[in-house]
């Protein structure tokens, strides 16, 4: 069973000192205006200033491993790659968006938490859509826009990993999408453990697991000498549905689980859906090559990945994505449900 936490952990608020930095550097480099909300620009616990957080690596920028870890980079390019990742995603869960009992979840006053919200472009969705409910965007980098109008909408600048800046159960649903790529095995844990501690009700994880089911010679080369590398070098795995699983099915504050998985086309033959996911993951896995740039030259890494899209187009070849949601019982379970959906493509 995994730890419960039931004391209040709410951490102590410091003044942003780094939210200047953060903002001064990303209005230098893009156009994009971005903002914070009165209670997170003048309550923020985290101490990091931009300097501490980044590397430059040619002309991009990653975390730095220190406090923070990405694979991949953090710059304009990557927040590019994540909007079409976004539509992608809404496109996918099209036909049945949501895994939670919509009506009860979104028809009060609820609150929601979007952890590593990025550019907070689900928050800003779903702040249009359900104007009744309160949006939370999550994240370490101030990427979430300054010129919102939506006034049920606002960000927080914070580091998961040392805790989030919420009492307990304040949260009806905590969501947190596509962070396989920035939580070592280890930090899912801890990860999870906050959301569940600050969600009142519903806890919602959705990500892929990169396969390859029917892949080529090339593509399967490929993968498993990324994926190894990740692994060895990082912690980070790149098929994390399994992780996941665990650490909420090992917290008995959980009560009922379900997980459903997808087969995602990869490749014009899957139709739109298909094309958008081989474009999504050929763009992030060369955008990985920093990650794995001791394997590989540049250009060598650039030719494989090529060659390995190539041939992913000509093998039928597919991707499993899932999402898991979890409900939190205020009493402590005394059985717990996990229900499994598989869908095919
Ligand atoms: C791949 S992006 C996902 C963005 C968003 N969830 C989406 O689906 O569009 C990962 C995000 O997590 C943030 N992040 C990484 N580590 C974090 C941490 N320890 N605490 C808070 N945010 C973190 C990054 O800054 C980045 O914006």
């Amino acid at each position: 069973m995994g730890t419960t936490n039931s004391t209040t952990k709410k951490r102590s608020s410091k003044k942003l000192n780094c939210s200047l930095h953060i903002n001064d550097h990303y209005n230098n480099n893009s156009n994009s205006k971005r903002r914070f909300s009165s209670e997170s620009t003048s309550s923020s616990y985290s101490t990091y200033s931009f300097e501490q957080l980044i590397k430059t690596c040619g002309n991009r920028q990653y975390f730095n491993g220190e406090n923070v870890r990405d694979i991949f980079p953090i710059d304009q390019d990557e927040l590019k790659r994540l909007e079409l990742t976004h539509i992608w995603n809404k496109e996918l869960w099209e036909s049945e968006p949501f895994l939670l009992p919509v009506d009860e979840v979104f028809s009060r006053n609820a609150k929601v938490l979007d952890i590593g919200c990025g550019n907070g472009i689900w928050s800003l969705d779903m702040a249009r859509k359900y104007p009744n409910c309160h949006f939370t965007g999550f994240d370490i980098l101030a990427n979430f826009p300054l010129d919102v109008k939506e006034s049920n909408v606002d960000f927080t600048l914070g580091n998961i990993l040392e805790g989030l800046p919420y009492d307990n159960n304040t949260f009806d649903l905590v969501f947190m999408r596509n962070m396989k790529g920035c939580l070592t095995q280890k930090d899912y844990n801890i990860c999870l453990q906050e959301i569940i501690r600050v969600s009142c009700r519903w806890i919602l994880v959705l990500d892929s697991d990169i396969i390859l089911i029917d892949g080529g010679p090339l593509a399967n080369q490929l993968r498993e000498e990324v994926l190894d590398e990740l692994m060895k070098k990082y912690d980070i795995n790149m098929m994390p549905s399994s992780i996941i699983r665990k650490c909420l099915e090992d917290n008995n504050q959980l009560s009922d689980i379900y997980f459903e998985d997808k087969q995602c086309p990869i490749g014009n033959w899957g139709g739109r859906l298909g094309t958008i996911y081989w474009q999504i993951l050929k763009w992030a896995t060369k955008n990985l090559y920093h990650s794995v740039s001791s394997l590989y030259s540049e250009e060598e890494y650039n030719l494989k990945v090529d060659e390995a899209f190539d041939e992913l187009n000509q093998y039928n070849s597919y991707d499993m994505v899932f999402r898991i949601c979890a409900k939190k019982n205020a009493e402590k379970r005394k059985s717990f449900t996990v229900k499994k959906i598989s869908r095919k493509f």
